[in-house]
Formats: C-alpha cells, structure tokens, sequence
C-alpha cells in the first residue's frame, strides 16, 4: 500500500497542484491514503450509499485524482469521469488498474470539451462549475441534456464567501430551469471548508423550459456575475486603501495601534 502511495506522490509532486495543498485532493480510505478532503465522509453526506445502485450510470465532473469516482464504482454500472489534468488522470488509471476497477473511465479534457452519447442517471459537480469556462446558463443546459429524466445532479460550492457567495442564487437558476430541489445540507470536513450543495432532480427537459423562466435564469447568471465583480472590486479597493494608510503611518513615524 505505501508503495503505491509512495508512487503516485511521485508522480503528483514534482508538478505543482493547484488543489489538494501538496497532497492529494481527495483521501482513498481503502487504500489508507489521506487528502484534503475525506471522501468517506463525503460519501456519506451526499448519501451515496442511498442513492447508488447498480443500474447508476455516473458522470463525474472535475475528478481531480479520480478516487471518488473509483470509491463509487463500486456501487455503481458506470463511471465516466473528465479531468482536464493529465497528471491527475495518470494517477487515477494507475488507482484504477491496481484496483483491478472495469466499470470508470477516465476522460483527459475539460469538461467544455468533452463528447458522449452517453445519458446519465447521477452527475456530480462537485466544488467545479467556477472552473469550466462556459457560461453557467450553458453549463445547467448541458447538465440538463446529459441527464435523462428525474435524473440527478449533486451540486457543490465552491468557497461560500468568496466565488460562491450566490450559491444559493445558484440552486434558484437550476429551479428556473427544469430541475425540483430534493435537499439543501452543508458539508464540513476536518482539512476543508465549510460548503453547501444541494441535491436536483432533472423534472422537465430544458427545450420545454418557459421562455420567460429561461430569461429570468440568464438575467439572474450574469447578475451573479455584476455582482461578484463589484464586490471583489470593493475588496481591492479597501486592501488598497488600508496599505495606503499604513504607509502613511510609517512614513509619519505612527504606528497606528495607539
Ligand atoms: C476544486 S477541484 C474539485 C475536484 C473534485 N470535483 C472534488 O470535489 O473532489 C476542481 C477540479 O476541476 C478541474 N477542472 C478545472 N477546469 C475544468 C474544466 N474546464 N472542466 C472540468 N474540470 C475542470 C480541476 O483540474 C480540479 O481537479
């Protein structure tokens, strides 16, 4: 076992990861490997072990190291999983064939360019929608057209108070566009931050969505975007302000805490 940990730090290290703070991401119990983030809590939270079953046809989008998606081929017909990492996915297919997993697949792309005929029953967007670059009008339509009816999606934040302070405008556009909201709970593991996501279902395809209600999601999409922009804007402009002001106390020769 710490072999094959051994290994795949190797292999993760030398290329500096933007996510899992200079370990992996997601931990693989089974295999005793840690991570940031505790994938058999997080399992248990969204209600996997419910939810999974053997007809599950999954999609896993941003899989980082891919051991959630092995964790959930287990219990599971199919696993498709896009990572646009190609050192993240060279360390999931090693996973993969050491577990001597058939039923995951692992896409190297980004999900903007990913292709399938396939229809999904189950899609996690987990801690990703700020990463893929179309618009989050589009993203919602493409999920709504990868799922097949009363499919569902579990859909996680990002940061609550910064990228996704409007999540819950979020889980509104998804309303707006076709999917019922079967619950809303938080997330809080040891080594992470505290998140929410919620868990929809796909009710109504996205053709047959209202004109109106498919207008009031776009406005609201690029309303989270104004307002994002103007509040990290005000944040830049009182970090600026308070440098500013500490200059000017050092070049007074005041400290400012008296
Ligand atoms: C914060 S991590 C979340 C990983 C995983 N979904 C989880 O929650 O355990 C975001 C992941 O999205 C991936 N990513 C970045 N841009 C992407 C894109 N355009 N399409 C799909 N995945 C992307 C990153 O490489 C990274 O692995």
């Amino acid at each position: 076992m710490r072999n094959l940990e051994n290994k795949l730090l190797e292999i993760l290290n030398p290329n500096e990861q933007m996510f899992g703070r200079g370990t992996f991401y997601q931990s693989f119990p089974d295999l005793k490997i840690q991570g940031q983030r505790s994938s058999s809590k997080r399992f248990k939270v969204y209600k996997l072990d419910k939810l999974l079953n053997d007809k599950s046809k999954v999609l896993d989008i941003g899989c980082n190291c891919g051991f959630f998606s092995l964790i959930t081929a287990k219990n599971s017909q199919i696993v498709h999983s896009v990572e646009p990492n190609k050192t993240l996915i060279k360390i999931a297919n090693l996973v993969k064939d050491h577990l001597k997993i058939k039923n995951c697949f692992f896409f190297n792309s980004t999900f903007d360019d990913f292709n399938t005929n396939v229809k999904f029953n189950l899609i996690f967007s987990f801690a990703v929608h700020h990463w893929v670059k179309c618009s989050f009008f589009k993203y919602i339509k493409r999920l709504s057209a990868l799922l097949e009816p009363d499919g569902i999606i579990i859909f996680e934040s990002h940061a609550l108070n910064s990228i996704d302070r409007f999540f819950l405008k979020r889980i509104e556009i998804f309303k707006d566009l076709g999917f019922e909201l079967k619950e809303i709970n938080e997330i809080q593991e040891e080594k992470d931050m505290k998140r929410l996501f919620g868990i929809l279902v796909k009710k109504e395809n996205f053709v047959d969505v209202s004109s109106f209600n498919k207008l009031y999601a776009f406005i609201n999409c690029y309303w989270i975007i104004f307002l994002n922009f103007f509040l990290n804007k005000r944040n830049y402009f009182i970090y600026l302000l308070k440098r500013f002001i500490a200059l000017i106390f050092k070049l007074t020769g005041r400290n400012g805490k008296n």
